[in-house]
């Protein structure tokens, strides 16, 4: 069984997707986290976006893996380091690029394949990576609570931020993500839209849990 979850930034498709995993006894496959990790590559590189030959040498040589629901590079957890907002705020450019897409949904294929049950989330899986998904979730919710959330998240690690710029923050990505030429975040035509501004993380997924066992 395949489920794949879409929906804009912070709309709580990872969080909601970990705990779904647990209760299914599903794989759980971020795959945001990966377009996160070679968006943190580049910068901490300082690699030329466009450079298409160095960063394809770099993800094909690289060796991506989850471990408990956290993302290893070459056998080092990166999952603190690309959660942190500096990445968030340049991770829609780097995953406008066609090419870049193309490599990432080739390291998801080799990764998910020979997995039978698994949960995948992001922007384009109803659309692009899972289209044959036996259920198909969108998450939606206002900006304003999903920068909320987003905000409670990072003070928790640490991090200083104001509300008001994450809320713009995601707003940007939520255009870019939108309005990309390759792949952009778009609802399945079969997707299920569960609109989260008054649920929490438990009762979504309780929801998904029970659309799984009454409609399939
Ligand atoms: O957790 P959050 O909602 O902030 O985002 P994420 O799922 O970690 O994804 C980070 C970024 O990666 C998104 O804003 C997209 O630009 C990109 N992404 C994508 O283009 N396609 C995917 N399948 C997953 C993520």
């Amino acid at each position: 069984m395949k489920i794949a979850i879409d929906g804009p930034a912070s709309s709580g498709k990872s969080s909601i997707a970990k705990l779904l995993s647990k209760k299914l006894n599903f794989e759980y496959i971020d795959t945001g986290a990966l377009y996160r990790a070679i968006t943190y590559i580049i910068y901490k590189k300082h690699i030329n976006i466009q450079d298409e030959k160095l960063i394809t040498d770099i993800i094909k040589s690289s060796k991506f893996e989850f471990i408990d629901n956290k993302l290893y590079l070459n056998n080092k957890s990166i999952d603190v380091e690309i959660r942190k907002n500096i990445i968030s705020q340049r991770v829609s450019e780097v995953a406008a690029q066609p090419f870049i897409r193309k490599l990432l949904n080739n390291v998801i294929r080799n990764i998910s394949n020979h997995l039978k049950n698994i949960i995948i989330d992001g922007r384009d899986i109803g659309t692009v990576v899972l289209p044959n998904a036996d259920l198909k979730i969108y998450l939606d919710a206002s900006p304003k609570i999903r920068a909320y959330r987003r905000y409670l998240e990072l003070i928790d690690k640490n991090e200083s931020v104001i509300l008001e710029k994450l809320e713009e923050e995601i707003i940007e990505r939520d255009f870019i993500d939108t309005n990309r030429e390759v792949d952009p975040l778009k609802k399945a035509d079969d997707a299920i839209i569960i609109v989260t501004d008054d649920l929490n993380i438990r009762q979504v997924v309780d929801k998904i849990y029970d659309l799984l066992n009454n409609d399939l």
